[in-house]
């Protein structure tokens, strides 16, 4: 009996949030929670239950349904990645995630990545990555873009990764052991439905029309759009790219407080020109960053909701009266065989 343990970890992202579908710079990190899915494959169905949900999981590969009306919900990733990866042989297996589900850690992202290897990808990380984000795109209707998916894929243990959205370059980045990364839960869940990030793309692409690609765009060139929406989304995302690059310089050089500095600047373009965040994550922001030992912090993911990722000294625990975990850069998805007959079975 064949048995695969295929691993993917969950994401925070550092800075450069909503830039990545215009070929931005991201600065993501895969965390030290992870989706584990162990599959013993066989057959043409493909049958999972999963520790965190109550109903299972069972998708006839010969016959395969439209992902996005397959339920239980949580099957529809599991069955955009099967279409999209082609898979024909299913089986039997069992999924388990420590990765707060719906927090803003991309735990979709793991389970997409997890499954897909699973199911026998052959392929490189970002063929890996990229079938994630089509299939997170056809389960969810949500025009994401690769950052989460790559994250997962490609993360390296210790580092945070700076990609390039538009040649999709993956450079690790060492992180500091004396900088230490939180998620906080604002403990308001997404309000984020397809359509407002939906909206956000197409706001930012039509920005392109009137400027060019927002990548190679300057301050100069954002001051020229009329629409004074189209130019605060442009002022977002050119600014965004801007700090990346001046956070992977302060990362480089231990300057924490420099790097804390753009984290609160990120939070307030995302606040005040993408409109992405939510009175609730402003005045979580702004407790942050009264609580000493904080760096800085912003909202992380898409917004709209969910958490934020504040950077603190080393022990520095955070009582703001919501759920936060402390998150260390690790290494991204992998696949094993199941332990040999006799060694101890790994408890799922
Ligand atoms: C979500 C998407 C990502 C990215 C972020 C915002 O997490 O899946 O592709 O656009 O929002 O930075």
């Amino acid at each position: 009996m064949t048995v695969v343990v295929a691993r993917a970890p969950g994401r925070v992202n550092l800075i450069g949030e909503h830039t990545d579908t215009t070929g931005g710079l991201v600065l993501p990190m895969a965390v030290d929670r992870d989706t584990v899915v162990r599959l013993e494959p066989g057959g043409r169905v493909l049958r999972l239950t999963s520790v965190d949900e109550p109903e299972p999981v069972r998708l006839d590969l010969a016959d395969p349904a439209e992902p996005s009306t397959v339920r239980p919900a949580w099957g529809r990733y599991v069955a955009a990645v099967a279409a999209v990866v082609g898979a024909r042989v299913g089986g039997r297996g069992r999924v388990r995630t420590d990765i707060p589900i719906g927090a803003g850690l991309s735990s979709s992202a793991a389970l997409e990545v997890a499954v897909a290897l699973a199911l026998g990808f052959e392929g490189t990380t970002l063929e890996l990555a990229r079938a994630c984000q089509e299939a997170e795109q056809l389960a969810s209707g949500v025009p994401c873009g690769i950052m989460d998916q790559l994250a997962s894929a490609a993360g390296v243990d210790g580092h945070a990764l700076l990609i390039d959205c538009r040649s999709l370059e993956v450079e690790p980045v060492p992180v500091p052991d004396d900088l230490q990364v939180v998620v906080v839960d604002s403990g308001q869940r997404r309000t984020l439905d397809t359509s407002a990030y939906a909206v956000r793309r197409s706001e930012f692409e039509t920005a392109e029309r009137a400027v060019g690609a927002l990548r190679g765009a300057t301050a100069a060139d954002v001051a020229r759009i009329d629409d004074p929406l189209l130019r605060r989304r442009a002022r977002h995302v050119t600014s965004e790219n801007e700090r990346v690059r001046a956070a992977v310089d302060a990362l480089r050089a231990g300057d924490h407080r420099g790097l804390g500095g753009l984290l609160f600047e990120s939070h307030r373009s995302l606040r005040d020109d993408a409109e992405v965040s939510t009175p609730v994550l402003d005045d979580l922001v702004d407790a942050l960053s009264r609580v000493p030992g904080v760096h800085g912090a912003r909202l992380v993911g898409a917004g709209f909701g969910g958490c934020c990722v504040a950077l603190t000294e080393p022990g520095v625990t955070l009582d703001l009266g919501t759920e936060s975990w402390v998150v260390r850069p690790s290494a991204g998805a992998s696949i094993a065989a199941a332990p040999p007959p006799g060694h101890p079975p790994e408890v799922l």
